[in-house]
């Protein structure tokens, strides 16, 4: 038997209901951030078993967590992620998140900045146990500047292994980090991930300050592929074979199962130094979240997308970087992009000081638009404006922004940003 909710919203049925936005984690490695995202959704999102075996988290990593709010507790104890609160009340179903899970490792720094593509909002992790900012700290709350996220809350975490003192010492060095940044006045909550010390705060904070997105339902659709898979078990006989699976967030307008979408640039075939994409074509068979199929999905947090596509071209995350939409409605695929630029007046993520030198012609750098990730050559510099030839065509329009990396010290460092103008 269903129970019916104070909100009206039965209580299974809440977990047909899609998530409403994106939520990231930031922060230097090894602060907490999948604990932190363990702590809120019960999930550790490090599986892939190099992740097991070095500790770090390699991939982005994803779970949902629903926010109930019980009608008893006062504020700010008053959030939970089931639909009964620890004091016995039911709570009443409010939204559904998707976590978006970074990478802290300085040389990920790229694949945060593909997930950082779909971040809302965001939480920044900072270990009370180290002085802040460490590098990462810095370079990701740059990317969270540069990449267009709207909010920033931070978790001070650790600190059942801080004397009261460091945790204190610790929050002005937060403090007047942060004051140098767009998100001075961002709340910061003390915590203990580990312990699951102040989750409920975290969830209040939450609720009050990341609004749901609006939902531009009118539009034709488009998503950004952050995942792609074959879910097929070696062996499984043709017959019983399932479409490729692309996973990622829709920006505006609804896909429905039945829907014909295209996908660009589309599948990438290496040729000599250079990468070919060849456009594609499929049929929606099924769409959801959190194993729930539904009739349609629309704008807001993580969905997975069921396709006609043979699933060899989807397997590994090969399809990631690129945009799905209704055929004939996505912008240009192009590998000559002119982009209006600034320079960060030094390197970000490296210990220390090292100035970020003029952009040259003929360099090479590394270039996020979207989701996607390709090496660029500089062809022209001029004021404010670089002309670059990619080493794989991107679908991006005007008005994007795009984050700028070189080589530095044999990693890929963020030195500025820029918006797509051509
Ligand atoms: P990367 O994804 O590799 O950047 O690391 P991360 O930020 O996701 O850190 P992770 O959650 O993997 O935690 C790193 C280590 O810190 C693990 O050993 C955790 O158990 C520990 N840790 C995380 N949160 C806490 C906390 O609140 N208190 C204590 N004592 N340890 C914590
Ligand atoms: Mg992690």
């Amino acid at each position: 038997m269903t129970v019916v909710h104070g909100s009206g919203i039965e209580i299974d049925n809440y977990k047909r209901i899609q998530p409403c936005l994106n939520l990231g984690t930031l922060g230097h490695v090894d602060h907490g951030k999948t604990t932190l995202v363990q702590a809120i959704t019960g999930v550790w999102t490090a599986k892939h078993s190099d992740e097991l075996k070095r500790g770090i988290t390699i991939k982005l990593g994803y779970a949902n967590f629903s926010v109930f709010q019980c009608p008893k507790c006062p504020p700010p104890y008053n959030f939970v992620t089931t639909p009964r609160c620890s004091c016995g009340s039911e709570a009443v179903f409010q939204r559904k998140i998707s976590f978006v899970d970074s990478p802290g490792h300085e040389i990920l720094m790229t694949t945060m900045l593909s997930g950082a593509a779909v971040m809302d909002a965001a939480i920044l992790v900072i270990g009370a146990d180290e002085v802040c900012p460490q590098p990462q700290t810095y370079e990701h709350l740059l990317a969270a500047e540069i990449m267009g996220i709207k909010r920033l809350i931070v978790v001070q975490n650790k600190i059942d292994i801080v004397s009261r003192e460091r945790a204190l010492k610790n929050l002005e060095e937060i403090k007047s980090f942060l004051s140098e940044t767009r998100f001075a006045n961002a709340t910061i909550i003390p915590m203990s991930a580990q312990h699951k010390v102040n989750v409920d705060v975290l969830l209040y904070v939450i609720q009050k300050e990341v609004p749901t997105p609006v939902f531009d339902l009118g539009s034709p659709p488009r998503m950004i592929v952050i995942r792609s898979f074959d879910v097929n078990r070696p062996g499984t006989p043709v017959r019983d074979m399932r479409g490729g699976i692309l996973g990622g967030s829709i920006i505006r307008g609804e896909i429905r199962v039945g829907d014909e979408i295209e996908i660009l640039p589309g599948l990438r075939l290496k040729k000599d130094d250079t990468v070919e994409t060849i456009p594609l074509i499929a049929e929606v068979v099924s769409v959801g979240f959190d194993n729930v199929f539904v009739e349609s999905v629309r704008s807001g947090g993580l969905v997975g997308i069921g396709t006609t596509l043979d699933p060899s071209l989807t397997k590994n995350d090969m399809l990631v970087g690129n945009l799905a939409g209704k055929p004939g409605t996505l912008p240009p695929v192009t590998r000559s992009i002119t982009l209006e630029y600034s320079m960060f007046e030094r390197v970000v993520g490296v210990r220390g000081l090292v100035k970020a030198e003029p952009i040259r012609v003929g360099e090479v750098l590394n270039i996020n638009v979207g989701s996607a990730l390709t090496q660029a050559v500089v062809k022209d510099v001029k004021d404010n404006r670089i002309a670059l030839s990619l080493k794989m065509p991107v679908c991006a329009e005007k008005g994007q922004r795009v984050a700028v990396s070189r080589l530095v010290e044999r990693r890929w460092r963020l030195i500025g940003h820029g918006v797509l103008v051509g």
